[in-house]
């Protein structure tokens, strides 16, 4: 999604905001541009495309020069990519120039008034309607101003403002839309998000909704909109800068493939005390969970794939119905939900806009949100009542691998937590499971050491069009996961389906060739899976199959195979998806894909 980063202080702005930029790339973009003060006035550059473009423009373009400045990348969302599309955006006659991630909701209807008003739009976006507006009832009182279009606006927003009257001041606010202020040494930042400033500073304020930041260089002052000054703590951000660094590796995604047995291991180990899983920061207790009547989980993408897992999870070992729902879906189905009700929220950056109002519907209706977030301080993460964190590192790549590990070993942590308190489990199979667990890390080290056949398979079928994954049970969850990371980074038309489900229609896309990756980890429905690789075989398919060490039985029936060790049946997708995102990624690689900003995607999807 769009970035934004801004600059106030004694040195040259541009390149610390192309800096920024840079560093926000991973998050998709498909234009980019600066503002900067410079002679009572502000100088915008933008262009189409990557930052590249940027850099040349600015080469040639000797005015952009000054302390005080604004940059973004964009994700288009309301009209198409264009020069004149990218922000920054400036009000008619220059007063104002912002820079915008989010959606102003109602701007058609504020472009007419204003254009009723005589004002004059170069671009399709909804944000010049903010520059325009600020101008537009500008009393000479910036702050007053903005407090007065803040009352205009609805819709999700994180803003960087600069006046051409103020030259010492940058402004912020945000709703709904991350936004961080960095404090340096007589020199200030902000940012949408952390990579953008870590290397200049590890001193923030975290924005809350509705709070407006004056930020000048040697101070920063934040206000609600009544007026009033907010204090605000500092937050030290201890992130390892490698985390945002390639290390070597060809692409993020690579090394945070590589990364997962430490991430998961970060996030299981200081939960794991004498032999009990300890979850000190949940405040559900038995008397909550024994009044449930179901867990409702909610998520997007591959977070929704992980709560797919965790149905299973839940009610085969904690025995307390689970519904599950994509997070776009659940807030607009009117959902039946009380406070008998326990909500699951999972997310990687605790800002996906739509899992984010399914929070707010949830709680809203009187059910208890358990959150499981990946980024300290996020939206989702402040807004639930119980938050289990991941401690999975800054993750850069757009397609996420070591979010999902860590989501998934933070779902087995809190189904045996449940499980142990409900005592639908004997302690026996408690033991069993935890020791499983605490070998999960090294199992993990183990799947990824050898890539060597992995790469060997991708290099004979990455020209297919069309890739089909079956599984059933929790080799069905795992078909989501694995055919969505194919997609996403190698563009290969691809389908997950559940195996028995395939005879009701979809078999018939089965021919000569085609290629089916058939998920059979599962012990229980080992035999039925079998049958369904028969069957399609029997129509001409290539098979590919993932299965556990000891079932080399399925060798006389199968193309080609991946091995997995073998684990109790609730952790196996921890293993089994290893090889599946190995498997899309040397694809993506033989592609000559982006792997890591893949076309039209972006990390952290924060408009609706
Ligand atoms: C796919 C992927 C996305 C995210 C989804 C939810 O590789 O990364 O599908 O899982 O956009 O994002 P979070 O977890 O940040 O809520």
């Amino acid at each position: 999604m769009c970035g934004i980063v801004g600059y106030i202080g004694g040195n040259q702005a541009t390149p610390i905001l192309l800096n920024g930029l840079e560093k926000l790339e991973y998050r998709g973009y498909d234009s980019a541009g600066v503002a900067v003060y410079h002679n009572n006035a502000v100088n915008v550059v933008k262009s189409k495309g990557r930052l590249k473009n940027l850099c040349d423009l600015l080469e040639q373009d000797q005015s952009v020069t000054g302390t005080l400045g604004i940059g973004h990348t964009r994700w288009a969302t309301h009209g198409e990519p264009s020069d004149i599309n990218s922000h920054p955006h400036s009000s008619e006659h220059g007063t104002f120039v912002v820079v915008h991630n989010g959606i102003i909701e109602n701007y058609l209807y504020l472009r007419d008034y204003l254009i009723g008003e005589g004002k004059h739009f170069t671009s399709e976006t909804d944000t010049e309607v903010i520059a325009q507006l600020l101008e537009y009832y500008y009393n000479g009182n910036i702050l007053d101003t903005i407090i007065k279009i803040l009352s205009k606006i609805t819709g999700a927003y994180a803003l960087g403002i600069i006046c051409k009257d103020n030259p010492d001041t940058l402004y912020a606010i945000r709703k709904d839309s991350p936004l961080i202020v960095g404090l340096g040494k007589n020199e200030n930042f902000i940012a949408s998000d952390i990579p953008a400033i870590i290397d200049k500073t590890r001193n923030i304020y975290r924005l809350n909704d509705n709070e407006i930041a004056l930020i000048k260089r040697d101070g920063v002052a934040v206000y609600n909109t009544a007026k009033e000054i907010i204090t605000k703590n500092k937050v030290y951000i201890d992130w390892d800068i490698t985390a945002a660094e390639k290390d070597g590796y060809k692409h993020f995604m690579l090394k945070e493939i590589m990364e997962q047995p430490k991430a998961v291991h970060n996030t299981i180990s200081p939960r794991l005390i004498n032999g009990q899983v300890v979850l000190d920061e949940l405040k559900l207790s038995e008397q909550d969970l024994k009044k449930l009547n179901k867990i409702v989980i909610v998520a997007c993408g591959s977070a929704y794939h992980v709560g797919v897992v965790a149905k299973y999870a839940i009610e085969k070992v904690v025995r307390i119905p689970v519904e599950i729902d994509i997070a776009s879906e659940f807030r607009y189905r009117d959902p039946i939900i009380d406070e008998h009700v326990l909500v699951l929220v999972i997310s990687q950056s605790g800002e996906t806009a739509d899992t984010l109002a399914a929070l707010r519907e949830s709680k809203k209706l009187g059910a208890r949100v358990l959150s499981i977030v990946n980024v300290v301080g996020s939206s989702i993460a402040n807004e639930s009542d119980d938050v289990l964190y991941t401690w999975a590192g800054p993750e850069i790549s757009v397609a996420t691998t070591k979010a999902y590990s860590t989501q998934l070993s933070m779902v087995y942590m809190l189904v045996l937590y449940m499980a142990d308190m409900l005592g639908t489990i004997s302690k026996q199979e408690y033991q069993t499971y935890i020791t499983d667990l605490e070998k999960l890390p090294v199992l993990i080290e183990k799947t990824i050491s050898d890539t060597k056949s992995i790469q060997a398979v991708a290099s004979k079928y990455f020209q297919y069009e069309n890739i089909f994954f079956i599984g059933r049970n929790i080799d069905y969850a795992l078909s989501l996961e694995g055919s969505l990371k194919l997609k996403e980074i190698s563009y290969i038309h691809s389908e997950a389906y559940a195996a028995g489900e395939l005879k009701h229609g979809s078999i018939s896309l089965i021919e000569d060739g085609t290629l089916v990756v058939a998920l059979a980890t599962y012990e229980a429905l080992f035999d039925k899976m079998m049958s369904n690789i028969k069957e399609v075989k029997a129509r001409g398919a290539t098979v590919l199959s993932l299965t556990t060490e000891d079932k080399i039985m399925i060798e006389s029936e199968t193309d080609e195979i991946f091995y997995i060790p073998k684990i109790n049946s609730m952790m196996l997708p921890s293993l089994a998806v290893l090889p599946l995102q190995l498997f899309a990624y040397y694809i993506a690689n033989h592609r000559d894909c982006d792997i890591d900003k893949p076309r039209n995607l972006a990390k952290s999807v924060t408009v609706e």
